[in-house]
């Protein structure tokens, strides 16, 4: 497959949302990431690390890809590989989510398991079976999407160029969620590079040690990091908004049912930081943000009513939609 006409592959409606917040007199734009082939922004990241792989010839045509994943890179990186013939091996644990898993397999991935080791260290038995793979495997690599220039590099010429052509180069604030902090820093490098004076809010957990926070339980992928990314050291953002999960929720089903856009949990902690930081803005500021993955694969957790109360301990009378009861 290949892309004929004018718009890059990646290119992504940016929509300027009217039902969201009451508050008036704030232009509020979204840029639909979730409609990328793999669901998610990690599409364009995924392009960049192969292509930067290809480039330096680390990475023969039709090898091998090796990288720890179970969320939005793996399903991007799966699908990548499958239109260029590469070979791609995604390792991961047994707490991996079965329909990114599903999705993977489906584009031809190899999906390895790694048993929990009775330390309970997942991540460390993932990395070691990572090494295992690549020295069994001459000439495969890995994508390192934790420190890959690469990663940043997707979001500074394909992201921003897009969002900042559709908003005529007019944005007073911008909002992205972080975990890598590939998104957010290339966002910064294209803001600096242009001289914008467009504010960066980086969108965190609760429990994510980004930005010295503090480790703790976090619930949702795709948000936060449980150790500091090699990137991170770069990420220089104007705010920090920390998001609890219950938050998360709320900003999710708000969007979906006020704007009909069903997003994932780190676009729920956007929305819910665009409500802290809104009271601090001027009238007629203009903000946007990135609609980083679907709701899809957030079904039975974010979106299902049962999963929060058990889960987040939200009390919901029988019936009554967490957007009716707690959303105003
Ligand atoms: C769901 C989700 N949230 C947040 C992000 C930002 O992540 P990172 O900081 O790794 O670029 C992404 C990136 O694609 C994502 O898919």
């Amino acid at each position: 497959m290949y892309s004929v006409g004018t718009l890059s592959p990646f290119a992504s409606p940016t929509v300027k949302l009217q039902h969201l917040f009451e508050f008036s007199g704030i232009e509020v734009f979204a840029k639909l990431d979730l409609l990328q082939l793999s669901g998610s922004t990690k599409e364009r990241t995924a392009h960049s690390l192969i292509e930067s792989l290809l480039n330096s010839g680390m990475l023969a045509p039709g090898g091998m890809i090796v990288e720890s994943t179970s969320g939005n890179l793996g399903m991007a990186l799966a699908r990548q590989s499958a239109v260029r013939g590469l070979r791609f091996v995604a390792v991961v644990d047994e707490n991996a989510n079965r329909s990114a898993l599903e999705i993977m397999s489906a584009y031809g991935a190899v999906i390895e398991v790694v048993s929990t080791p009775a330390d309970g260290n997942k991540l460390a038995a993932r990395r070691q079976r990572v090494q295992q793979l690549l020295s069994d495997n001459p000439g495969a690599v890995t994508t390192n999407q934790y420190g890959s220039p690469a990663n940043p590099g997707a979001h500074f010429t394909s992201t921003m160029p897009e969002f900042m052509e559709a908003v005529n180069g007019d944005l007073d604030m911008l909002f992205v969620a972080t975990s890598t902090t590939g998104t957010l820093v290339g966002c910064q490098q294209y803001l600096h590079r242009h001289h914008q004076e467009t504010k960066l809010v980086a969108v965190d957990a609760v429990g994510s040690v980004l930005f010295d926070g503090e480790s703790g339980l976090r619930r949702f992928p795709g948000l936060g990091a449980g150790i500091v990314p090699e990137l991170a050291l770069q990420a220089d953002p104007d705010v920090v908004c920390r998001i609890e999960e219950i938050e998360m929720v709320r900003g999710c089903r708000k969007l979906a049912a006020r704007e009909g856009i069903l997003a994932g949990a780190s676009t729920g902690a956007i929305v819910a930081a665009i409500e802290e930081q809104t009271p601090h803005l001027k009238a007629g500021s203009r903000i946007g943000f990135l609609v980083h993955d679907s709701g899809v694969p957030y079904l039975n957790t974010v979106y299902n009513d049962q999963w929060v109360r058990e889960n987040l301990g939200t009390a919901l009378e029988p019936g009554v939609a967490l957007e009716d009861n707690n959303v105003t």
